[in-house]
């Protein structure tokens, strides 16, 4: 079983692409028992009646959908309908080499769940792309790791070109926006090892690209319903719930040390600085470790690995990013406030915010690593 695969193509008006891609791919994968599974939106340049064509001499498939449209969607449907447990994900613009798909499946073979082909990973590239393009591709990738910690295990989570085990799958409700089939997968199916094989994506001969600015605004909805699919917005809100908590535990050992416990206000200045900057700091450190315990257990709760070692050495870790935070709050308020003339509450505003997303962004990816 292990030598049948399904290759899965969606296509939208493709017409003068099956043909070289069919070929292309029967050649590349004579050694696999396969069969191409075609998706099709009911393109209207002839798409279908070309593969239906082909039928006589490839093991070629095509399934018409009229009631629904979309690149990635078209891909789940290619899932279900996949004979083998062996699926590979192509586009049919020759955008894809066929070559690299013997690669992808030894790539399976020795171990991996799931295996991308990427441009990001040396040997792989776009080089024909505008410089936008690039930029517009790096962005999404960027924003997928910010939101997504899981969109991190590969470098390129955006490519269309991969190859997977069915179990990876099996028994997870895809529900994809827009394009980005993989990054579906990677978020919320079930797979230890991804690795990742180069491949330059090529130019467009035939047909033309459907990628348009409202597929970036469908990225951006995909993206927002994954986070909150897989669970990474409930943990942002919980972060945010234990930062509130921090600011209470803050302020109020601040007032408890200066009012009951001997401790001088830092505005009384007439026994020295000292006193009241004690109790200051003595909150905030007090603050950071509650803060800490409370995101280790309830947070993080899922990545609270490695014992007591583990936990001391994230303490060290989440207090160091902490501080850095707080120089980052100063540096951030004064540069608004004194460079750019901002209104002082506005300026120490944008800084707590930025110190906020520095301090969860740090955290989630260095102190409670994946
Ligand atoms: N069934 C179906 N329905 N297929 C579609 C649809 C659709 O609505 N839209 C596009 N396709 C098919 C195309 O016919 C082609 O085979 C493939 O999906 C890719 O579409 P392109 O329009 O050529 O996409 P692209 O080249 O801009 O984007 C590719 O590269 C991106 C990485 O930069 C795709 O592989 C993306 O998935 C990938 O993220
Ligand atoms: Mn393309």
């Amino acid at each position: 079983m292990e030598n049948s695969v399904t290759i899965v193509v969606p296509t939208y008006n493709e017409h003068d692409n099956i043909t070289p891609l069919v070929e292309k791919i029967s050649k590349s994968i004579s050694r696999y028992d396969y069969e191409i599974l075609f998706i099709d939106d009911a393109s209207s340049d002839g798409t279908a009646g070309v593969i239906e064509s082909l039928k006589t001499s490839y093991p070629v498939r095509v399934i018409v959908r009229r009631d629904e449209k979309g690149l990635a969607s078209a891909v789940v449907k290619g899932f279900e309908n996949a004979r083998h447990d062996l699926i590979v994900v192509m586009d049919a613009d020759l955008q894809h080499p066929p070559e690299i798909i013997p690669q992808l499946l030894d790539a399976i073979a020795g171990g991996a769940d799931v295996a991308v082909g990427s441009r990001y990973v040396p040997g792989g590239g776009c080089d024909e792309w505008s410089g936008l393009r690039k930029l517009l591709s790096r962005g999404a990738i960027l924003l997928a790791n910010m939101a997504l910690p899981k969109a991190r295990r590969v470098k390129d989570p955006m490519s269309g070109f991969f190859a997977l085990k069915r179990k990876v799958i099996e028994g997870v409700r895809l529900d994809p926006i827009g394009y980005k089939i993989l990054l579906e997968v990677l978020v919320l199916g079930n797979y230890n090892q991804a690795a990742e094989v180069p491949f330059q994506f090529q130019l467009r001969e035939q047909g033309k690209s459907k990628l348009d600015l409202n597929q970036q605004y469908e990225y951006l909805r995909h993206l927002a319903r994954l986070s909150i699919r897989s669970g990474e917005f409930a943990r942002f809100m919980k972060f945010c719930l234990v930062g509130a908590s921090g600011v209470l535990v803050n302020y109020g050992l601040y007032w408890i040390l200066t009012r009951f416990a001997g401790f001088n206000p830092i505005s009384d200045t007439s026994s020295g600085v000292l006193s009241g900057n004690i109790a200051l700091t003595i909150s905030i450190e007090t603050s950071i470790i509650t803060n800490f315990i409370l995101n280790n257990f309830f947070t993080f709760s899922d990545r609270n690995v490695g014992g007591f070692g583990g936990f001391f050495k994230r303490l060290v870790h989440f207090n160091l990013i902490c501080i850095i935070g707080g120089l980052i709050q100063i540096g951030v308020a004064n540069l608004f406030a004194v460079v750019f003339g901002v209104n002082d509450l506005i300026a120490v505003l944008i800084g707590i915010v930025i110190a906020f997303f520095w301090n969860y962004l740090l955290n989630n990816y260095l102190t409670w690593k994946k």
